[in-house]
């Protein structure tokens, strides 16, 4: 969470800062400040709020500086306000510093801190930093950071200035990204990629316990021990405009609609169309190797963990072994059985969900293959895994996860053919039959993209509502979790997701006249008792909107409505029937006027705790 950037060249540096701030605000859009050295000063302007605010505030008033600082917030620490908003900085305001993570010693710091006289000014974890700047600084800025290294525990980037030493800003960071930009007589620091692409391609990532000194000619790298480090600088291929709306109204609508292309993309090099096959080069396993796994762990959070439990059914249905998925958070506190026979698969779009990453870190320790599945090349879930598959999702921005979800599906589907085969459990021609179907889907997809208009009336329907039910059965109930958090996360609709036949244990209660109740029954071998399930709420005068199959004649005997998909195998069956659940929850949220790309409270990257 939070993003940060920094500048230090001979162009203005709050434009840069800005910008980069507006590429980084699915970070966090609770505040946003900047912080340059202006006339050898720290000129601070931070505010409550998304970063429109703070550019009316800087309006007519630009800080003027070629070195700077910024910050978008998303709240830890302190509510959102104006002086919990980042840069924060020492008493005397010569020292100043941005944040993203949460330093978990802040408490006993702070108290020795204010015994030592020192008044603080914001309710935040991150002040601390910059008084023990001031509080340790020997009048060299690089061995001060060093030792407030030493002192801090929790988890960060940070980024210092000071007017002490007006030519450097240093970085340093502990699980949570930082990227460095190299430009030429400038350089650039982001928490993400976008922030810097439209100024440098040449970049490095830093990790865990590296800081960097950032000057205008130059980026130089040591460890805490002044070990010097070098980077491996990589150019990065994406386009700038991936990045952006490209005439969409928000980047949710514009991801759903580049789904077709990411099942493309993810497919490729991994599916022979021809020879209905799959193979993975980047994991190249062999059916000895896997005699040795006799257990495999999901482990993943939010949009990602419900991919996981899809990933489980294909698993053991295909590749007949064991599956446990896990919410990540809940994962290590529950002293998981893991051992050397277990493979761990992560999955994360983002690669950078602490809980995650502390998941993936604990299955190592333990002696676990580890796996991850992520979309971000270079993150720390790509670096830290001892195998990963990418899904070629490209950048996702939008809070509410679409195409990241269906490729980390079709990654999944793809992993369980290929394991599958390789034990042995599922027959060529099945394999094959799989494989075929996966090759239509992309086309599929865009199809059911040309026409939404049914979804768009349901959603103004709808979309005053407040409670919704999500029932299916086996892979269509997995499907209905993602539907449920896809409606609740961007529309604010109170929504939950059930087994269809879990209901009648308590939640059906709730089922009154006019509820709309979002039935998935794409299933062949529960479909009878899914119709069961539907006619259960259709008794209790819910309205019933179903989703099915192309050529179903029969739901439209029970369900108020029904979405068709396109006819498909049981397995690829997800892989479509999220789409009207992503579709609808986008339309019902512009029904409600809400700010579908950042939904309140929530932010892209959860990297905190
Ligand atoms: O980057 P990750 O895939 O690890 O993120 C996990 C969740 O935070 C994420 O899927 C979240 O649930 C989405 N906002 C849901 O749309």
């Amino acid at each position: 969470m939070c993003g940060i950037v920094g500048y230090i060249g001979s162009k203005q540096a709050a434009p840069f800062l800005l910008d980069g701030m507006s590429k980084l605000e699915y970070r966090g859009y609770d505040s946003a400040g900047i912080a340059v050295l202006e006339k050898g000063q720290v000129r601070v302007e931070k505010c409550v709020g998304r970063l429109d605010a703070l550019r009316q505030k800087l309006e007519g008033n630009m800080p003027e500086s070629v070195i700077g600082i910024g910050h978008t917030r998303w709240a830890t620490h302190g509510r959102p306000s104006d002086r919990n908003s980042h840069p924060h900085t020492d008493s005397s305001g010569k020292f100043v510093v941005v944040h993203n993570g949460i330093i978990e010693n802040y408490l006993a710091l702070k108290e020795e801190l204010i015994a030592k006289g020192v008044e603080f000014s914001s309710d935040t974890d991150t002040e601390v930093v910059a008084h023990l700047m001031a509080d340790l600084f020997d009048g060299d800025m690089e061995s001060t950071v060093k030792k407030v290294l030493k002192v801090i525990k929790g988890s960060y980037s940070l980024v210092f200035m000071c007017e002490a030493e007006q030519d450097k800003i240093i970085c340093t960071k502990k699980d949570n990204p930082l990227v460095i930009g190299l430009g030429e007589g400038e350089n650039f620091i982001a928490s993400d990629i976008p922030a810097i692409i439209n100024h440098t391609r040449r970049t490095f990532i830093m990790s865990d316990g590296e800081i960097a000194t950032v000057t205008k000619d130059g980026v130089w790298v040591q460890d805490i021990e002044g070990t010097p480090i070098n980077k491996k600088v990589f150019e990065v291929n994406w386009n700038a405009e991936a990045a952006e709306k490209g005439g969409f109204e928000h980047f949710m609508l514009k991801e759903i609609y580049e789904q077709p292309k990411a099942m493309r993309d993810t497919m490729t090099g991994r599916v022979n169309a021809e020879e209905k096959t799959i193979t993975f080069p980047e994991l190249n396993w062999t059916s000895e190797e896997l005699q040795g796994i006799n257990k495999i762990f999901i482990v993943a959070c939010g949009t990602a963990y419900h991919a996981g439990i899809v990933g489980k059914y294909y698993l053991e249905q295909l590749a007949r072994v064991p599956v446990e998925v896990d919410i990540a958070s809940e994962f290590r506190y529950r002293s998981p059985l893991v051992d050397g026979n277990s493979l761990c698969i992560v999955i994360s779009q983002s690669g950078e969900t602490s809980d995650t990453l502390a998941a993936l870190r604990e299955s190592k320790r333990l002696g676990a293959r580890t796996l991850g599945v992520t979309n971000v090349v270079g993150s720390s879930v790509a670096r830290e895994a001892d195998q990963v598959i990418y899904t070629y999702a490209g950048p996702e921005i939008a809070v509410a996860s679409t195409k990241a979800y269906t490729t980390q599906l079709l990654a999944m589907l793809m992993l369980a053919i290929y394991v599958g085969r390789l034990r042995g459990t599922l027959a060529e021609e099945q394999a094959k039959e799989l494989v075929g179907g996966l090759a239509s889907i992309p086309e599929q997809i865009h199809k059911m993209l040309e026409d939404v208009d049914q979804i768009k009336v349901f959603a103004r329907e709808y979309g005053s509502c407040e409670d919704a039910f999500f029932l299916g059965r086996s892979l269509d109930y997995a499907v209905a979790l993602e539907g449920a958090l896809k409606l609740k996360e961007i529309s604010y609709i109170h929504a939950e997701a059930y087994a269809a036949g879990e209901l009648k244990h308590g939640t059906l209660a709730l089922i009154v006249s006019g509820v709309p109740v979002i039935v998935l029954a794409t299933q062949e071998d529960v479909y009878d008792k899914t119709v069961s399930n539907l006619q259960e709420v259709k008794a209790r005068e819910a309205v019933v909107i179903a989703i099915g199959f192309e050529g179903d004649t029969s739901l439209a005997k029970y369900a108020d409505h029904v979405i068709y998909i396109p006819k498909t195998g049981k397995y690829h069956a997800p892989l479509l029937a999220v789409l009207p659940l992503q579709l609808l929850s986008y339309y019902a949220a512009l029904t409600r006027g809400c700010d579908v790309d950042k939904p309140r409270n929530l932010a892209k990257s959860v990297t905190v705790e």
